[in-house]
């Protein structure tokens, strides 16, 4: 499959000692790496967990936040889904690329459907409250694509070394049939 537009992405940045959330926001402020987080996924339709939608100050139009709540009030532009298949589903259907743009509750759901994972390796420890999910079995996929820079992390006012890693996953499994979901619109 070469069709961008048919393919789902996972993105996320994670600390070496595994954080990846602080406090309902990233354990580390490090400007550069949100500004590709967000170059990687705008224009995209995003598949979003509840807290980390709730986190964030801009949320763009086709984003699936995934809740149990059915009174769940959303931005405009915004759309329940009560499952991650849900999501993956709904966000496909908008025709844009699809990222899954976390927490680890939605990584840890989302993982098996994603061609590929594009995660920042943060080469330091950090204090946080939210693990990567160890389960996610990154280290047996491929690297397509590693980059690295040091970039200034504010909070430290040290420069930290950030790798840059795409993944692909050789046998993505596929989503369950439309007919088999209830997608919430
Ligand atoms: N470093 C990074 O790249 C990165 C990326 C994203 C987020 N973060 C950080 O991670 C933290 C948030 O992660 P989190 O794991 O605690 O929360 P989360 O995944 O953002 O949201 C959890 C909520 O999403 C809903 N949910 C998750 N999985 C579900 C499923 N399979 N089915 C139905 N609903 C589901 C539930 O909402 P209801 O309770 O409403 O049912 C759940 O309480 C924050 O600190 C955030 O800043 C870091």
């Amino acid at each position: 499959m070469d069709n961008d537009e048919a393919l789902i992405f996972g993105i996320g940045a994670v600390a070496s000692n595994g954080m990846l959330g602080l406090a309902g926001w990233l354990p580390w402020d490090i400007p550069e790496e949100l500004a590709y987080f967000e170059n990687m996924v705008a224009g995209a339709a995003l598949v979003i967990g509840r807290l980390t939608y709730e986190s964030m100050d801009v949320v763009p139009v086709d984003s699936f936040v995934v809740s149990h709540r059915s009174d769940l009030v959303l931005r405009a532009g915004c759309t329940r889904v009560s499952t991650v298949e849900e999501g993956l589903l709904a966000a496909l259907g908008t025709g844009k690329r699809v990222f899954v743009i976390g927490g680890a509750s939605v990584y840890a759901a989302a993982w098996p459907y994603c061609h590929r994972f594009y995660l920042t390796r943060i080469e330091q420890a950090f204090d946080g409250d939210v693990l990567f999910p160890a389960e996610i079995p990154l280290d047996t996929w491929p690297v397509h694509e590693e980059s690295f820079v040091s970039l200034r992390e504010h909070k430290t006012g040290r420069d930290v070394v950030c790798r840059f890693l795409e993944y692909r996953q050789p046998n993505p499994r596929p989503l369950p049939a439309l007919d088999t979901v209830t997608v919430v619109l």
